[in-house]
C-alpha cells in the first residue's frame, strides 16, 4: 500500500519485544501498539511527563483527551472516581472489545490525560498483542497506557504498523507489529457521566449490542456544535474526535452517490484534474487515474477503509470520489468517518 521502506523501529509482538516495549513505556518514552480497532501510540498513563510527548508527537492540541487502556476490568475502578450501574453492564458484556466509556475521573489522573475535563475515557482492548502489552506493563508497575490513535493530528487512523512508521516514523521509541486492525475504525464511545448514556462517537461496537444490554436508547450529541468548536477553535471540546475535520486523507475528497460517479468524474476530468476514486458497488470511472473497489458488506469496508484512503492520498491526485455508503444503522460509523473525511465538501 505504500512505497516507503521497511521502518526499523517495527518489532514483531515476540515475548521479548513486549517486555522491551513495557520497559520503554515505563520510562517515559512513547509505544505504539496494534489494537483490535487501530493502532494507539502509547505512553504511561500515569506518567504526565510521558503523556505530554504523545501531543508533541502527534501535533495535537493540549485540551484533547486521550483514553486509558487497561489491562483488566477492575482497573477502570483505579481510573474512574465512581462506576455507575449501566457502566458495570457495559464492563461485564463487552470488555475487552472494542469500546471505549467516558467515567468520572479518579482524583489522581492527570490533566495531561482528561485535557483538564473532569472525566476519563477508558478502554480494555480485546487484541491479544494489547493485551499481552498491557499484561507485561501492569508486571513492571503500570496501571494504564494512554493512547490516541497513532498518527498526525487530523489524518486518517492507522491499521498497520507502517501506516504509524508513515506519520509518526522518528517520534516514537517503537511500533509494535500486530499486523492489520481486525476492525478497522476506532472504538464506540459512551458518556456515562450525566442522567443519561451518552453516544459520542459512533464506532465498531454498534449501537444495537450496546443498547440492548443498556436497555435504553442512546443519547446522540449535537452535530452542529461540533463544527462550531473546529471554526472557532477555542471552546474545549467534549469529544475532539467528533470534530468535523477528523478522519481527512489530504486530497480533497467528496461522497458521491454510486449513480452519478461517472458524470462527476467526467467532469473533473474535463476541468482537467487527476480523478482518485473508491468504489464498492460503482464500475470504475472510464478516466479516473487510481481506482479502489471496497467490500460490500460492512465489516469487510470498515477493515480497509482507513488502508484504502492512504493508499488513494499517496498518489497526490486533483480529487477523490468516495462512492457513498447506505444510511442505515448498520453502516453509522462508517458514514461517520466518511462525512468527516469529506467535510470541506459537505460544508460548501
Ligand atoms: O479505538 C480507539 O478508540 C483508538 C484505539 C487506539 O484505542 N483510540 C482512539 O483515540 O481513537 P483518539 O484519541 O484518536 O480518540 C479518542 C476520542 C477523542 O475524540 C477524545 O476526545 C475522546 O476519545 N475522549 C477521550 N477521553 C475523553 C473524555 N474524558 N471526555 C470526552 N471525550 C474523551
Ligand atoms: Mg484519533
Amino acid at each position: 500500500m505504500t512505497d516507503s521502506p521497511p521502518s526499523s523501529l517495527i518489532a514483531p509482538a515476540t515475548r521479548a519485544t513486549l517486555e522491551r516495549a513495557a520497559t520503554l513505556l515505563r520510562a517515559g518514552e512513547l509505544v505504539a501498539f496494534p489494537t483490535e480497532t487501530v493502532y494507539g501510540l502509547g505512553a504511561d498513563a500515569a506518567n504526565p511527563a510521558a503523556v505530554a510527548k504523545i501531543f508533541a508527537a502527534k501535533g495535537r492540541p493540549a485540551n484533547h483527551p486521550v483514553i486509558v487502556h487497561v489491562a483488566a476490568a477492575e482497573d477502570f475502578a483505579f481510573w474512574a472516581r465512581e462506576i455507575p450501574a449501566a457502566a458495570s453492564k457495559l464492563i461485564a458484556r463487552f470488555c475487552p472489545g472494542p469500546l471505549t466509556l467516558i467515567l468520572p475521573r479518579a482524583a489522581h489522573v492527570s490533566d495531561a490525560v482528561t485535557g483538564g475535563q473532569d472525566s476519563v475515557g477508558i478502554r480494555m482492548p480485546s487484541h491479544p498483542v494489547a493485551r499481552r502489552l498491557l499484561q507485561a506493563f501492569a508486571a513492571q508497575g503500570g496501571r494504564g497506557i494512554a493512547a490516541p490513535s497513532a498518527n498526525r493530528f487530523g489524518h486518517v487512523s492507522p491499521t498497520t504498523a507502517q501506516h504509524v512508521a508513515d506519520d509518526l516514523e522518528d517520534r516514537v521509541a517503537m511500533i509494535v507489529d500486530g499486523g492489520s486492525c481486525e476492525h478497522g475504525i476506532e472504538s464506540t464511545i459512551i458518556a456515562l457521566t450525566g442522567d443519561a448514556p451518552l453516544l459520542l462517537r459512533p464506532g465498531s461496537l454498534p449501537l444495537i449490542a450496546l443498547e440492548a444490554t443498556l436497555g435504553v436508547p442512546l443519547r446522540h450529541p449535537d452535530r452542529s456544535r461540533a463544527a462550531a468548536d473546529t471554526a472557532d477553535g477555542s471552546a474545549t471540546p467534549r469529544a475532539p474526535g467528533t470534530l468535523a475535520s477528523h478522519y481527512a486523507p489530504r486530497t480533497p475528497a467528496e461522497l458521491v452517490n454510486a449513480e452519478t460517479l461517472a458524470a462527476v468524474s467526467s467532469r473533473y476530468h474535463r476541468e482537467g484534474k487527476r480523478v482518485a476514486a473508491l468504489l464498492r458497488t460503482a464500475h470504475a470511472p472510464e478516466r479516473a487515474a487510481h481506482t479502489l473497489i471496497a467490500p460490500v458488506d460492512v465489516s469487510g469496508y470498515a477493515h480497509m477503509l482507513y488502508a484504502a484512503l492512504r493508499a488513494l492520498d499517496a498518489h497526490g491526485d486533483d480529487v477523490l470520489l468516495i462512492e457513498d455508503v447506505p444510511a442505515s444503522a448498520e453502516w453509522l460509523a462508517v458514514r461517520d468517518r466518511l462525512l468527516k473525511a469529506t467535510y470541506q465538501e459537505i460544508r460548501n
